[in-house]
């Protein structure tokens, strides 16, 4: 029997998780939700399944998100994940040795890397190998890493911002800051209840982001209004309300300022030579929240830096671990911190 080895490379994140194998690109994007059965504590779904079986069977199965701001919250939840999506990398192969690379947070700690380690071994992997997300997306994103010219990546995840400087294949300069897409959804949610007293769940919320958000006033904005529907603060009723996306904005400038500080400070920490080449080269947005509207625009007009979204930003990080796969290097050892080669 012919013995198969499947190299698959996983973009654990803290709203998506998605899967590439060797050779045949994304295969997988599944929300990072397990649905978790409270009496027996056993996994019931995985993936967009847990996700549609939330709301529907209240109270008996709860949601558990895997991953809080990049970093494994839930161990035994995690092992449960990573262990359907390794199986759906390995369709096809006769065997199970799967090699398997995991995108870790620029920065993460020993204790953190390890456990995102061990997780993949008990869910199968054979060997594991791990890799700073910032650089997968910048070896996604086809920028120069090798090379001694300065890179920026900003990822904007949901639960993190990451922004890195890349240099001759190596991080030089990072920061990340908890504010991201979920900060973002916080922050139209709380709008919404001290102006309009209405409460609006966490979906609606992101719902509202990705149709009328907008990070920068944008051309022919009026008229760009969302009716939504929710809970009344003041009798417990459900109403309606129509928010405009100039309310949207508004309700987005605190969270969208911290995350312009961050690349602020980062490149304000850079060494002089890379922040020239960032100067003049420009930042790569990665990442879901690079599609919000308007985000390049304001980063460019209060940093004064060129910004550029990447072509494919939300895959960002997992075709960089698809090209790190082709490279066909050897995962021989668990390092500490990732090795670049
Ligand atoms: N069109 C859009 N406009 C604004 N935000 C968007 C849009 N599409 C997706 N997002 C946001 O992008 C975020 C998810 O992005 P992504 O899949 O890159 O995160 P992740 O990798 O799971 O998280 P992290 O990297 O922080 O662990 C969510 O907050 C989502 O609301
Ligand atoms: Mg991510």
């Amino acid at each position: 029997m012919q013995i198969m080895s499947r190299d698959i490379g996983i973009d654990m994140g803290t709203t998506n998780t998605r899967v590439c194998v060797k050779s045949k690109g994304l295969v997988t994007k599944e929300p990072s939700v397990v649905a978790v059965e409270v009496k027996t504590d056993t996994v019931r779904a995985v993936g967009e399944e847990a996700k549609e079986m939330i709301g529907r069977t209240p109270g008996s199965i709860v949601a558990v998100k895997p991953l809080k701001n990049g970093v494994i919250a839930d161990f035994d939840v995690t092992v449960a994940m990573l262990k359907k999506l390794i199986r759906s990398g390995m369709r096809g192969s006769l065997v199970s040795r799967s090699r398997v690379l995991l995108s870790v947070p620029a920065g993460v700690t020993e204790v953190e890397s390890r456990a995102v380690f061990d997780a993949a071994r008990q869910a199968g992997a054979r060997t594991v190998d791990i890799i700073e997300a910032s650089m997968a997306a910048a070896i996604g994103a086809d920028l120069p890493v090798w090379d001694s010219v300065g890179s920026m990546v900003v990822d904007l995840g949901g639960g993190t911002t990451e922004v890195a400087v890349i240099s001759l294949g190596d991080i030089v300069t990072f920061s990340s800051t908890r504010t991201a897409g979920d900060s973002l959804d916080e922050a139209i949610t709380s709008y919404i209840r001290k102006k309009h007293n209405l409460l609006i769940g966490e979906i609606t919320a992101e719902n509202i982001k990705t149709t009328i958000g907008s990070a920068y006033e944008l051309d022919n904005e009026d008229g760009n209004v969302i009716e939504i529907r929710g809970r009344n603060l003041l009798d417990g009723l459900p109403k309606n309300v129509t928010i405009t996306a100039t309310e949207i904005r508004e309700a987005l400038s605190e969270p969208i300022s911290v995350i312009v500080e961050t690349i602020r400070s980062t490149l304000e920490k850079t060494p002089p030579e890379l922040a020239a080449d960032i100067i003049d080269r420009g930042i790569l947005l990665t990442g879901g929240g690079a599609l919000l509207p308007g985000m390049d625009k304001i980063i460019t007009d209060r940093v004064s830096v060129p910004v550029m979204v990447a072509e494919d930003p939300c895959n960002c990080v997992a075709l960089g671990l698809e090209k790190r796969l082709e490279l066909d290097l050897p995962f021989d050892s668990y390092q500490n911190r990732p090795k670049y080669y």
